[in-house]
């Protein structure tokens, strides 16, 4: 069966997070928790999907931006309240509606499905979505007749201590037939302890307007973990986290400490790419076939080839093409673009610079804002002066260019096809090919200094 329309509560303050960014933004494995709820929906081709905000209502609506409608609830009255507020938009809908709450990202499509199924089967007016809690504690719980017919949903803060005994909880996902739904959410009244409007009272007034109630009792609890504090958020990433990895183990990747690696949501990875615990996968990244990824390597919104070694290095906005090494401690930043089989040594920083093809900057080197050509070898300690704390300048370095040690090159200047400088040399002028620029003062030697010095003095 199909839900004509969706609707997902997120006008909450989620207090118990104590945080100045709204709840359902707080992020679950590199995505905003109510992108997980809509991503988990779409698969299930709704007519309408409507997000209900209030608190922090401008900056989840931008987020949110032309993936849903919107409803504005203007004061947090309650979840029962918070539903009142579609009335308008599905005033005239006759088909079914799924709501589902901002906070709880878990839920896969096939479970959402499965709820669907079991309501077309059943017929009911509404029908719940339930798991058992080893701890239900902070749920509402569902109360069951002797028959094991559902009754009514009961919060915990007004249940009694039988009540509180009770393991089956509500997820907080319901699917309704959608009249119905505002028929019965007319009768919710804020008489309880908290004062506010609930959705799940309307299960109660419907089974008392004579309409048939159900649950759909869901067997991985997981799923329906509700985020309402830091320690559910830490919880949810991980369950989360572990469910990304084993895909990517199941896809072929090696995981050599997988409570340990952190990968985002929408990262590609290629098969026989190995990677040490203590790896940060972020964003956009793309990451191809047989690399290496040792421990302390962090990735973001980058594009990775096939064979490379990166080891110990953070990359951001970069792109390395194929069998590279990389590291330990390389650091490329945005728009540094590493080609086949060049090689970054340790404490080397790039940034929008091209290291061509079979190029090396083994140690201790800055490259920013130029264009290096194939086969450079770049020595220890050079650096890529771009800045005079304006504007900011670029260099050009052709093939087989022999850069010495510690070399100064101060933008903007060229290094032609096989030029040379010589250690040391601060470069301002360009150098023509097969020419060596030489930029430093000659030695001179003091003869018997020794006892000038300082400390043998007095
Ligand atoms: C709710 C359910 C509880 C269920 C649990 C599952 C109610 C009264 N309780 O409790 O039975 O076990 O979810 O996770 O529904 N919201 C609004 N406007 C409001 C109040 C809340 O939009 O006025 C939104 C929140 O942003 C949130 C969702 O509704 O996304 C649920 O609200 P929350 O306060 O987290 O309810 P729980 O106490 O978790
Ligand atoms: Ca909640």
């Amino acid at each position: 069966m199909q839900a004509t329309n969706i609707v997902i509560l997120a006008a909450g303050n989620g207090s118990r997070m104590k945080s100045d960014l709204p709840k359902v933004l707080h992020q679950v494995a590199g995505q905003a928790m109510v992108d997980w709820v809509i991503d988990a929906v779409q698969p299930l081709k709704p007519n309408k999907i409507l997000t209900v905000t209030g608190v922090g209502a401008e900056r989840v609506q931008d987020h949110l931006a032309g993936k849903t409608d919107f409803v504005i609830q203007e004061k947090q009255l309650g979840t029962g309240h918070a539903v009142l507020q579609t009335k308008a938009a599905l005033a005239d809908s006759q088909g079914a509606t799924l709501i589902l709450s901002g906070d709880t990202p878990l839920f896969t499509t096939e479970t959402l499905q499965a709820l669907l199924n079991e309501h077309s089967r059943t017929k009911n007016a509404v029908t719940v979505l339930t798991a058992k809690a080893d701890n239900p504690t902070g749920y509402g719980r569902i109360v069951r007749g002797d028959d094991g017919m559902v009754l009514k949903i009961v919060e915990e803060k007004d249940a009694s201590v039988t009540e509180r005994r009770i393991e089956e909880i509500n997820t907080g996902v319901y699917i309704f037939d959608n009249q119905l739904l505002f028929q019965a959410l007319s009768q919710v009244g804020n008489d309880n302890v908290q004062q506010e409007y609930y959705l799940p009272d309307t299960l109660d007034i419907l089974r008392g307007m004579g309409k048939q109630i159900g649950a759909y009792q869901t067997l991985d609890f997981s799923e329906s973990m509700g985020v309402n504090d830091r320690v559910a958020l830490a919880q949810a990433n991980q369950i989360m986290r572990n469910r990304i990895n084993q895909m990517h183990m199941k896809n072929g990747v090696e995981l050599v400490a997988p409570d340990q690696t952190f990968i985002d949501a929408g990262v590609v990875i290629g098969k026989d790419t190995l990677i040490e615990g203590n790896v940060t996968l972020k964003g956009q990244t793309v990451i191809g076939r047989d690399n290496v990824l040792t421990a302390g390597t962090r990735i973001e919104d980058s594009t990775i080839g096939d064979g490379n070694v990166i080891t110990s290095s953070h990359l951001e906005e970069a792109v390395v093409k194929d069998r590279t090494t990389i590291g330990p401690y390389a650091h490329l930043r945005p728009a540094a673009e590493i080609m086949d089989e060049a090689h970054l040594g340790n404490f080397v920083e790039v940034k929008k610079a091209t290291i061509g093809q079979g190029s090396k900057v083994g140690h201790l080197s800055y490259v920013g804002n130029a264009k290096l050509g194939a086969d450079v070898n770049v020595g220890a300690g050079t650096i890529f002066v771009n800045y005079d704390g304006v504007n900011k300048f670029d260099t050009t370095v052709g093939d087989r260019v022999f850069i010495g040690s510690n070399t100064k090159i101060i933008a903007p200047v060229t290094l032609a096809d096989e030029s040379i400088t010589a250690a040391g040399s601060t470069i301002t002028d360009d150098v023509a090919t097969h020419a060596m620029g030489i930029a430093r003062t000659r030695q001179t030697n003091k003869a018997d200094f020794w006892d000038r010095m300082p400390h043998k003095k007095g």
